[in-house]
């Protein structure tokens, strides 16, 4: 049931407050503002590091998880999509534990990957939807996203509580290796249990402006997408995303690689959307944008009030977003990516619960 949504998905985008406030009450404490301990069968304190494998958009929330493991709990994070990851012949050791990502639990190459770590020996961790999927039977620990049926094939609401519920095992899992102070857990926490309510707003916020924006971008062939830090990984989302339902050719890249190559792309048929809150990064990549603007490309850019104040390029559009803790600002901007995606594809008339070619679970390698 649609409900009054034209779409699953767009039924499914603006589910995500509800559901992440959910996914959320089952890792961390929302009034206390303190992590659950993560699950007993993963001794996280005694971990030397961590292999991350999925596919597609899950793979991507695994590479924001990488960001936040290594920082929050000082993890190495090895990562790789499943059918590269199952073939790679790495050399694991049992003092690593490995974490798979599956909206469906059935994705054939992330199976294939967990039956290789689980032959070398790891602790398997499996953050799914489906709690009666084979990824959830086979592994050790059980990572619910308590996302609801996910019934649009492109991935929305199943990717930001796969970033919920890392987030909450990155701060657990600090917690348990001795790096984050009780204050800290508290401040880390509380604005988790903030982001409900701020992904809300901001929905509401900039459906009109996503709307008339995805009238622009549907004129397009070719879209670039930019980002640092854990924006990177949101840029790479954000062009498989508009990709996958629009038809739209489109490209993610870390901002810093620009200069290595698609800069020479760069004119006006190429609008460059840039994702960049008011973070440790954003000089940086305002400078990219710099180029950017320099060679007459057009410019999206999806920043927050301080960034929006800070900066003086002119834009094809900027879309201000509030100023929010880092921690979640992934699943933050994560949504005008999502809904820009879906307008362009709804002013473009392709069926986007169903697009083309692509299956919503993938049990063939
Ligand atoms: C993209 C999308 C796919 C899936 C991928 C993995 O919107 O939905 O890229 O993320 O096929 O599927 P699961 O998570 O079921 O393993």
């Amino acid at each position: 049931d649609k409900g009054n949504h034209r779409h699953f998905m767009e039924k499914e985008i603006y589910e995500q407050p509800e559901v992440i406030s959910h996914a959320l009450s089952h890792y961390v404490d929302l009034a206390d503002h303190t992590v659950r301990p993560a699950d007993v069968a993963i001794d996280f304190k005694a971990l030397r590091g961590l292999a991350i494998s999925a596919c597609g958009t899950a793979y991507l929330a695994g590479l924001v998880g990488k960001y936040w493991f290594e920082r929050y709990a000082r993890l190495p994070v090895e990562i790789d999509v499943a059918s590269e990851f199952r073939y790679r012949e790495m050399p694991l050791s049992v003092d690593q534990a490995a974490l798979f990502i599956s909206q469906s639990g059935e994705t054939a190459d992330t199976l294939a990957s967990l039956r290789y770590c689980k032959d070398a020996g790891l602790k398997i961790g499996a953050i799914v939807n489906v709690k009666e999927s084979t990824i959830a039977r086979e592994a050790d620990a059980v990572f619910p996203i308590l996302a609801g049926p996910e019934i649009g094939v492109a991935s929305t609401k199943a990717f930001t509580c796969q970033l919920a519920v890392m987030a909450s095992l990155a701060v657990a899992a600090g917690k348990a290796r001795g790096l984050i102070s009780a204050e800290d857990e508290k401040d880390l926490v509380r604005h988790l249990a903030e982001m409900p309510r701020i992904m809300s707003k901001v929905l509401n916020l900039i459906q009109p402006q996503m709307e008339s924006l995805s009238r622009e971008l549907s004129r397009f062939k070719d879209v670039l997408y930019l980002g640092r830090g854990t924006s990177y990984p949101l840029a790479l989302e954000g062009a498989l995303k508009l990709k996958e339902i629009s038809y739209i050719h489109a490209e993610g890249y870390a901002a810093g690689e620009l200069k290595h190559g698609p800069i020479a792309l760069i004119d006006e048929n190429m609008p460059v959307i840039v994702i960049a809150p008011h973070d440790r990064f954003f000089d940086k990549t305002v400078s990219n944008m710099q180029e950017v603007a320099a060679r007459g490309g057009k410019i999206i850019f999806i920043t927050d009030e301080k960034g929006a104040a800070s900066s003086k390029l002119e834009t094809m559009a900027t879309i201000v977003l509030p100023n929010v803790a880092e921690i979640i600002a992934p699943m933050v901007f994560s949504l005008p990516i999502q809904l820009l995606a879906y307008h362009t594809a709804v002013f473009m008339g392709t069926d986007v619960d169903q697009p083309r070619n692509l299956a919503k679970s993938v049990t063939v390698e």
